[in-house]
């Protein structure tokens, strides 16, 4: 079942929905068979928007077996541990995390103790919008656990006290090894020794910071070595918010306090992060005070931002359409810079395409009426999946596929843009 398409989408939507079926655990979605065994946050959000379309009762099991693993201190784990899964079948497994050992992490789950950019509300409102809220027992669930995870980032995790959320971990960002990262990876080794990613020692270093620390607040604000205000996490931390607003709604909640927490965000998007001489948004490394000057895919995603005045809307517009990004490559949107040093073609998270970033940015196009934008980025990703398959990422200048195959959130996310151009 689906949306009426036309000619071969339909064989394109039979393909992602397969896709999906076969990484269905009974209780989530794996990102892929094999190399991602567990459950990843930001992956089941992603993953949440197409079986809103495909199958909006998974979608719902999907997000309440995400916060089985939610910390009493609201915190939404990255990675939530399968029971079943052997404990070495990905590293880092939960012996890196010791969840089991914090008084406020769950029990009878093993997690990690970092959290990635917090898109479930948005994920919840899609679900609730595809089912007409015919499960009311799905929001009356799930409305407080996102409460509580957007209560624990803006309270323990706005180190700089903007109304952004800092990263205090490459993984948290999602796009784990961004060239955006180097420069504060640097200052984390003693010696100072350049970092030019892939390095899984300065990860577990910054962990074993974390985890001697109980994972608490005060040592993250005080004296954790990496502390970054980054525009994606921050845009779709804004976009979820908004969603909050519509879920208290929704759920019959006030949603006036989402209201007011969507303004500061916004404030803070454009005070702290938007380098005007640039006409982009970067990263702040808060441990130095200053904006990180790599420009990546990130810096795009405050698209997502419903209020972004119009000048700047143009001004991402033109820098995304420019030679930098999407204007030199076949299969945009790159993840990096083409002219910087840091990109590479072929380089997780330093060069490549992916589906969720195209994704994100289509989405915010859209909500601009940014239609040559947002018609590049849906052509691209499409003929992306249909010359490679569902693949994790892809090479930006021949569109060959790369990572993992069947890979879910590539799947789930073409079908919400299939059925976004559904036949009338
Ligand atoms: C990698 C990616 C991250 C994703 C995870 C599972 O760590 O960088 O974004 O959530 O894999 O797919």
């Amino acid at each position: 079942m689906g949306p009426r398409l036309i000619g071969d989408e339909t064989a394109l939507w039979a393909a992602a929905a397969r896709v999906l079926d076969a990484n269905w655990t009974g209780a989530a979605t794996v990102p892929s068979p094999g190399l991602y065994p567990h459950q990843w946050s930001w992956d089941s959000a992603f993953t949440g928007i197409g079986l809103a379309h495909h199958r909006p009762d998974r979608a719902e099991t999907e997000l309440l077996s995400l916060f089985r693993g939610q910390w009493a201190t609201g915190l939404v784990p990255h990675i939530v541990f399968s029971s079943t899964e052997p404990r070495r079948a990905y590293f880092p497994g939960p012996e890196l995390w010791l969840s089991a050992a914090q008084p406020a992490a769950p029990r009878g789950v093993d997690t990690s103790g970092l959290t990635q950019p917090p898109l479930q509300a948005l994920t919840a409102l899609h679900v609730v919008r595809a089912t007409g809220g015919a499960d009311r027992s799905f929001l009356t669930s799930l409305y407080p656990c996102l409460v509580a995870q957007h209560a624990y980032l803006a309270r323990d995790r706005d180190i700089g006290g903007s109304g952004l959320v800092s990263l205090c971990h490459p993984w948290e960002s999602g796009l784990d090894d961004s060239p955006a990262w180097d420069p504060p990876l640097t200052a984390v080794d003693p010696h100072g020794a350049a970092y030019a990613g892939g390095d899984h020692d300065r990860y577990v270093t910054l962990v074993a910071g974390m985890r001697a620390a109980g994972y608490r607040a005060e040592y993250l604000r005080d004296d954790h070595p990496f502390v970054i205000e980054d525009p994606l996490f921050n845009a779709v931390y804004l976009a979820s918010t908004h969603a909050l607003a519509e879920l208290a709604d929704l759920a019959g909640a006030d949603p006036r306090p989402h209201r007011e927490a969507a303004e500061r965000i916004h404030d803070a998007l454009l005070e702290r992060l938007w380098d005007g001489s640039a006409g982009c948004f970067r990263a702040r490394d808060l441990r130095t005070g200053r904006l990180i000057r790599e420009t990546t895919v990130a810096g795009f995603a405050p698209l997502l931002d419903p209020e972004l005045p119009d000048e700047i809307v143009r001004s991402l517009a033109d820098l995304l359409l420019s030679a930098h990004f999407a204007g030199a490559a076949g299969y945009p949107v790159p993840t990096c810079d083409i002219q910087s040093e840091a990109f590479d073609r072929g380089a997780y998270w330093r060069g490549p395409t992916w589906v969720n970033t195209n994704w994100l940015l289509w989405a915010g196009a859209r909500a601009h009426g940014l239609s040559t934008v947002a018609d590049l980025l849906f052509g691209s990703t499409v003929r992306l999946v249909r010359q490679s398959g569902f693949r994790e990422y892809f090479d930006p200048f021949d569109g060959s596929g790369r990572g993992s195959h069947d890979f879910s959130w590539s799947a789930a996310l073409v079908l919400d843009l299939l059925a976004a151009r559904r036949a009338p």
